[in-house]
């Protein structure tokens, strides 16, 4: 069988159809225990470990939480395999592979620094094709990986970070292992292929997919050169934000979450795996593919989700909601009831508040909040973002609309409106101070940097100063003393 492909697929009824932009068949629903096998009753039952496995296939679990947990930390996957992982060859470090990615952010790491300004990034670029005609050098997923900012640090299993990739090659007989953090992948610009231990996923621009930290992956570019966004949360996971309120239906609804089936290769070649470490990358080969996964059941599970299914949900008479009502996906901290990062999404929606100042209002927050575009266009406060660009706003530092704007929202007359019409907007909303890399704000990534004019604020008028002598009059009415200029 040696150097020879063959490949299955689970067939199942319950599945989602395939379309010519995504030829796999999803399970559906957000955090189950799925279950799924591409030969039929290989799966182990009433038990995860028999003395054999059908087919001498190999059982092997991976944990994405620490085994004493409560049973909503819980999160495992059992699967039976042709060989287990371990058998992987020497483990190596591959630091050349990419000098880009940063996993520390801390003060004391001279390769990050805090900035308290805003910034804002124009598209990055998106690398050329490494096609025959083209000069460029080839770029696959992992080596395409920038990193941004973030906070903390996975070997402590805290905080975050956030990344941008662009790429022009697929990974061929190559796969990732991220141990640091669990992925949020949001495609900007062209189609990703990825394969998983637990079968494929094909996501595009408008849809998020999650891969779970320690799984096995690869990403094959369908349509050539690809550029997105990564936030990578350390130590926790992505879940649904809680309703409150609200009950128990609306913003990303957990059935249009889709999770893949089992699907192996049978693929005796050599085989690159490169894990990521604390923010280093080591490398191993082996003379057989590690997507060779016949059955699997458990909740630690790649998924994705079509963002355009959101349902927006939204002030219906007055006033405005915290923008948590954006909020599609949640990563708590280690602080109950504190997230760690929210992720927020800016879709279509009717706005009809009544006698409300309409814009995001003035504020300053604990939050950092990054910024991007996925398609359409979007105003920020103090920039307008195009499609792969960035924003950044720090923790507590103040940010809204400029006087004409600000001008025009309490005076024009308030009708029922269409936002966001055509447009993917994003925000990472960050529950704690962010660390910039010198990439994004000294190095290549300083290219695209779009600064921010901070004196587009001068001319906001204290329209209170025209109104002195009727303050002072109300002043007067409740036996009150009248201003007093300082001399
Ligand atoms: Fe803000």
């Amino acid at each position: 069988m040696a150097n020879c492909k063959m490949t299955a697929t689970a067939q199942a009824a319950f599945l989602t159809e395939s379309s010519n932009k995504d030829p796999h068949r999803y399970q559906v629903g957000f955090g189950n225990r799925f279950a799924s096998e591409a030969v039929p009753n290989v799966l182990p039952k009433g038990q995860n470990v028999p003395q054999k496995v059908k087919y001498g296939l190999y059982s092997e679990q991976l944990n994405g939480a620490p085994v004493f947990s409560s049973r909503d930390a819980i999160r495992h996957v059992w699967m039976y395999r042709m060989r287990p992982s371990v058998a992987h060859g020497q483990v190596s470090p591959a630091s050349d592979l990419n000098t880009e990615i940063e996993s520390c952010f801390s003060t004391a790491n001279k390769q990050v620094e805090f900035i308290a300004s805003q910034l804002a990034w124009d598209p990055f670029p998106i690398v050329e094709s490494s096609d025959h005609q083209s000069s460029s050098a080839s770029i696959d997923f992992l080596q395409g990986i920038k990193t941004v900012g973030g906070q903390g640090d996975p070997t402590l299993r805290d905080g975050l970070a956030i990344h941008v990739y662009s790429a022009n090659t697929s990974m061929e007989r190559t796969a990732l292992s991220n141990n640091d953090g669990e992925f949020l992948i949001l495609p900007q610009h062209g189609r990703l292929n990825i394969q998983t231990e637990l079968g494929w996923l094909m996501v595009r621009p408008g849809e998020v997919v999650v891969i779970p930290a320690g799984i096995r992956f690869r990403v094959l570019l369908p349509d050539g050169p690809v550029r997105g966004y990564i936030q990578e949360v350390f130590g926790t996971h992505y879940e649904l934000p809680e309703f409150g309120a609200v009950g128990s239906n609306g913003l990303a609804l957990p059935r249009d979450f889709e999770s893949p089936v089992a699907s192996f290769d049978i693929d005796e070649a050599p085989w690159t795996i490169n894990y990521k470490i604390a923010g280093t990358l080591h490398t191993c080969t082996q003379n057989h593919s590690p997507f060779d996964v016949v059955a699997w059941h458990g909740n630690l599970v790649p998924y994705k989700y079509a963002m355009e299914k959101f349902v927006n949900m939204a002030n219906a008479s007055k006033d405005q909601a915290d923008p948590t009502i954006y909020c599609v996906l949640t990563a708590p901290s280690k602080v109950p009831g504190v997230s760690l990062s929210d992720f927020l999404i800016f879709t279509k929606k009717w706005i009809t508040a009544e006698d409300t100042f309409r814009p995001p209002y003035y504020h300053r927050n604990m939050s950092t909040e990054v910024m991007g575009l996925i398609y359409g266009k979007y105003g920020g406060s103090s920039h307008v973002l195009d499609g792969g660009g960035l924003s950044y706003e720090a923790s507590y530092m103040p940010h809204g609309e400029t006087y004409q704007t600000w001008k025009d929202a309490t005076e024009r007359k308030l009708e029922n409106v269409v936002i966001c019409e055509d447009t993917m907007a994003f925000m990472f909303h960050i529950s704690v101070p962010v660390l910039l890399t010198k990439w994004a704000t000294q190095g290549e990534g300083s290219k695209s940097l779009h600064q921010s004019d901070a004196h587009q604020w001068d001319d906001l008028q204290a329209h209170f100063l025209d109104h002195l002598e009727d303050v002072n009059m109300d002043l007067k009415a409740a036996g009150l003393p009248a201003l007093t200029e300082k001399s």
